[in-house]
């Protein structure tokens, strides 16, 4: 059968209302990324830091998933051994519309983490850095969120899901963040096909053998009928 890798970034909850990072009016357009989403920004004023991310729960909180959300579930519901999702973003749309198997590789905003003992659980609306850690009550809690300079994660497993991969199909990412944007090589390196859908060419655009341009809430669900053969 058929095995399917697919990465998706902002884009794919843009029509869910949720901010992509670089278009115009995006997240980076309004913050400065080194205070919000670095170590050291948080390290400088953990109080802007959860200010930022306490907001985007809540606006994640508030969005409805799209249809390209809803596709994709449906495709993986349909293929279930054979389509892996791996996504840069931290809602949690993907699941809400009923995907099963989602690997965040920078991290969740419904999860909190223990900045002095890694402990994660479910995360409050609202979160502040003196909040106590449930397991060893320091006062050190942070967004369990993948910053700038730290690891993303799953990626031994991501490597070995696109060498494995007869298709990487990537959705609404811009391709300007490694190691995301590297995932078109490396699965055309180990002989997968590519296709990318995108509202506009993305900077690696012409890594991938086909590009479908439009909304993902069009060109997903018109993707995932060619593959089901609806
Ligand atoms: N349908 C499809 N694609 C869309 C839509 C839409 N409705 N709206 C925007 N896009 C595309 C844009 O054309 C752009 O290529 O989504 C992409 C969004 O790019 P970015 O804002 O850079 O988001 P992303 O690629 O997910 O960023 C990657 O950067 O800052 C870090 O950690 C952050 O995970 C994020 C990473």
């Amino acid at each position: 059968m058929t095995k399917i890798v697919i990465l998706t970034g902002a884009g794919i909850s843009a029509e869910s209302g949720l901010a992509t990072f670089r278009d115009s009016g995006g997240l980076w357009s309004g913050h400065d990324l080194n205070e919000v989403a670095t170590p050291q920004g948080f390290a400088a004023d953990p109080a802007l830091v959860h200010a930022f991310y306490n907001t985007r729960r809540r606006n994640a909180a508030e969005a409805i998933p799209n249809a390209a959300h809803a596709a994709l579930a449906r495709l993986q519901a349909a293929l279930p051994d054979d389509v892996l999702i791996v996504t840069q973003n931290v809602d949690d749309l993907h699941e809400r519309a009923g995907a099963r198997t989602v690997w965040h590789m920078h991290g969740q905003l419904t999860h909190a983490r223990c900045a002095a003992c890694d402990h994660v659980w479910d995360a409050p609306m609202q979160m502040a850095a003196d909040d106590p850690c449930p397991s060893c009550a320091a006062p050190a809690t942070r967004p369990d969120i993948v910053w700038f300079g730290e690891f993303p994660r799953h990626m031994e497993e991501i490597w070995d899901a696109l060498r494995q991969a007869d298709l990487f199909v990537a959705i609404g990412t811009s391709g300007s963040v490694y190691p995301a944007a590297a995932f078109v090589q490396e699965a055309a390196r180990a002989g997968a096909d590519t296709l990318e859908l995108n509202l506009e060419p993305s900077q690696t655009a012409r890594d991938f053998a086909e590009t479908r341009l439009g909304p993902a809430s069009a060109v997903v669900p018109a993707w995932v009928a060619e593959i089901l053969g609806d």
